[in-house]
């Protein structure tokens, strides 16, 4: 028996006021799409921006239905849009904010597992990586360089 070690590293930032110009517009844009969440269930508000390799912005915000598995996540909203409607261009970066009625979240927060699996196969397919910077409504912003990095041991094509 070996033991593997599987070693992350990510940033952190202070606040959005500390990210990088193009970041900073990206995690606006996410917030402002947050605005438009259908979350009448949870009244977990997400939103979602993606960055495409020709600076076209693509957002998406969680969309819940009465039947609970049937809503989709933010992250997905946006990136099976941009998947179907920029199928040639790579995606360089992606934020993600959260909101919440009944509190103020200072916890950046990360996208869900089935997020995670769906944004590796657009990582895989353009064989570039995709940043990934995360939020609460407020406070840090974690910023990971690859989605990969968040998703250790990932399923992809080449097992099938
Ligand atoms: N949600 C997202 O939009 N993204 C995530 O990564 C986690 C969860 C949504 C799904 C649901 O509408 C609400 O947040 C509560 O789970």
């Amino acid at each position: 028996m070996k033991e593997k070690k599987i070693i992350t590293t990510v940033q952190v930032f202070e606040s959005i006021d500390e990210l990088p110009k193009d970041a900073q517009a990206l995690m606006m844009e996410a917030q402002k799409i947050r605005e438009k969440a259908y979350a009448p269930y949870s009244n977990f508000l997400v939103g979602a921006a993606l960055r495409l390799d020709d600076n076209t912005i693509v957002t998406g915000s969680n969309q819940e239905n009465a039947a609970y598995p049937s809503g989709l996540c933010a992250e997905r909203t946006a990136i099976y849009y941009a998947g179907s409607q920029h199928p040639n261009k790579k995606i360089n970066s992606m934020a993600i904010c959260v909101k919440s009625p009944q509190k103020v979240i200072t916890q950046p927060t990360p996208p869900c597992g089935a997020c995670r699996q769906a944004i590796a196969e657009y990582e895989v397919k353009q064989q570039q990586p995709i940043e990934i910077y995360f939020m609460g409504e407020k406070g840090n912003v974690i910023k990971a360089k690859a989605l990969l990095d968040l998703l250790p041991l990932a399923f992809d094509a080449s097992f099938l």
